[in-house]
């Protein structure tokens, strides 16, 4: 009988693309298959995310929920990845001694080898190196699960901005090498995948040596967009300070890369932007997606915003509440900041009182939303190409995908238009998706670049 393995993630999509490759790795090695749930899995995976506080009591209070089903099954064994691993390393033993492995994000391609040695030795075993590199040269085929994909093109993060545990526990930066990304662009691709999004802290980082030249972002959007069979590139997490003239003029030239770009901000004011580390001001944000929007006009924006950070005065919100208003985010994530053991920012004092913090977020969420809803609204009456992703949802006879602005799009149409791009006329504006009508009769290829080239 093939054993089973359930993996649970917390977190970012980094940690949701880790735990797609530990499911693969574990498939092609030891024969696992994926479990329905905890209860009829043979091993127990707890991907975990520390951005945020409390984060250890919270995989802590998982791993309780896991130690339960391992007493009723002495035989089940229990791992430990992500962030939290990576930090904690064998301290986590002492809090949870019935873990059997723990990994970090830069070790998941060892698990195989950890759970033998677990066997072998019958002890715990724990590996939280960075090895980065290793990492992708280790890593499975990929296997498309739909008509879109993530593709990891970097690991970790040298910025070090001062609230920020990620570079702690995900290493430095650490480039894959562009014949990697293609290969793998290219095996999607004839997988059925129509669209991609390149994966990493700060893509925008991103180097990669080619036919004695250094390549960067822009040239990997280009070379990604000529191959056959993918309609679409996104790319995500970008960081403001790399964001230079090529990859902008990409934004102009490339018609497959998306109208969407989440560029995290993090604040309005300039001082706590340097109280970040961020590396920019905000005139130089407004600098770019001015000319980003010179580059693309329809051009949907999102961004990441910290409230509460240390020393953040009413005027500093304020100035917040005055970027948002003028760039119109469309949709935000929006974060409490929360003080991160190890960090700069954790020894700051002049920490922001939790019941003013909550308040500046209401009013924060509140403009948010009252621009999302106006820019949804504001595609009323637009023919938007859409990628179908799936059906069913709320009924049988929907469609549902996403349009080149991230947003979900809910349509009548036939199964058979899953995993195509096809016109959708936008009926209505919902806060968090659109409704539609789908253009029939349905599109060749052709028909679908009238449109996009409408829109953009
Ligand atoms: N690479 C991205 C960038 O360019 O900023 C950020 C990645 S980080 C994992 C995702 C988001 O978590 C950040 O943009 C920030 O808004 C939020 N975040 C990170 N540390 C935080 C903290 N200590 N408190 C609150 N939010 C935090
Ligand atoms: Fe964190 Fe700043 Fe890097 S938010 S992931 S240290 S860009």
């Amino acid at each position: 009988m093939p054993k089973r393995v359930y993996i649970e993630t917390q977190g970012c999509q980094m940690n949701v693309y880790d735990s797609g490759k530990m499911l693969e790795i574990l498939q092609g090695t030891l024969d696992y298959l994926p479990a329905e749930g905890p209860e009829d899995a043979d091993l127990l995976v707890l991907n975990t995310c520390s951005v945020r506080e409390k984060a250890f009591d919270k995989a802590l209070s998982r791993l309780g929920r896991f130690r339960q089903q391992k007493s009723l099954r002495p035989g089940l064994r229990i791992a430990v990845g992500g962030c939290v691993a990576s930090q904690e390393g064998d301290q986590l033993l002492r809090r949870a001694p019935f873990v059997d492995v723990i990994f970090g994000p830069q070790t998941l391609q060892r698990l195989p080898e950890l759970l033998r040695a677990r066997e072998e030795t019958g002890r715990a075993q724990v590996d939280v190196r960075f090895p980065a590199i290793e990492k992708f040269d280790s890593l499975p085929d990929p296997v498309a699960t739909g008509p879109t994909a993530f593709v990891s093109i970097m690991e970790g993060c040298s910025k070090y901005c001062s609230f920020c545990i990620v570079p702690y526990t995900r290493g430095e930066e650490v480039n894959r090498s562009f014949a990697d990304v293609i290969a793998e662009v290219y095996a999607l691709s004839g997988q059925g995948v129509r669209e991609i999004t390149f994966l990493g802290q700060n893509v925008n980082a991103w180097q990669g040596p080619h036919r004695g030249q250094i390549l960067d972002l822009a040239d990997l959007i280009r070379y990604a967009s000529a191959i056959s069979g993918i309609e679409r590139i996104r790319f995500t997490t970008s960081h403001p300070i790399e964001f230079g003239a090529r990859l902008i003029e990409a934004f102009a030239e490339v018609p497959k890369l998306a109208g969407h770009l989440h560029l995290p901000v993090q604040s309005g004011s300039d001082r706590i932007l340097a109280r970040m580390k961020r590396g920019y001001t905000t005139l130089e944000y407004r600098s770019k997606v001015r000319r980003l929007r010179m580059a693309r006009p329809a051009l949907s924006l999102t961004t990441d915003l910290i409230v509460g950070f240390p020393g953040e005065t009413d005027a500093d919100f304020a100035a917040t509440l005055a970027l948002v208003e003028e760039v119109g985010f469309d949709q935000s994530f929006l974060f409490l900041y929360s003080s991160r053991p190890g960090t700069p920012a954790a020894s700051l004092g002049d920490q922001v009182p939790d019941a003013l913090k909550r308040e500046r977020l209401e009013t924060l969420k509140a403009l948010l939303d009252s621009k999302a809803r106006a820019l949804s609204q504001a595609e009323v009456g637009k023919t938007l190409p859409v990628l179908v992703e799936r059906r069913g949802e709320p009924s049988e006879d929907m469609l549902s995908g996403r349009s080149e602005a991230n947003h979900w799009v809910h349509f009548k149409g036939p199964a058979r238009l899953v995993g195509q791009m096809v016109p959708v006329f936008v009926t209505e504006g919902l806060s968090n998706s659109l409704r539609g009508r789908l253009i029939e009769p349905g599109p060749g290829i052709a028909e679908h670049e009238r449109t996009r080239t409408q829109v953009a």
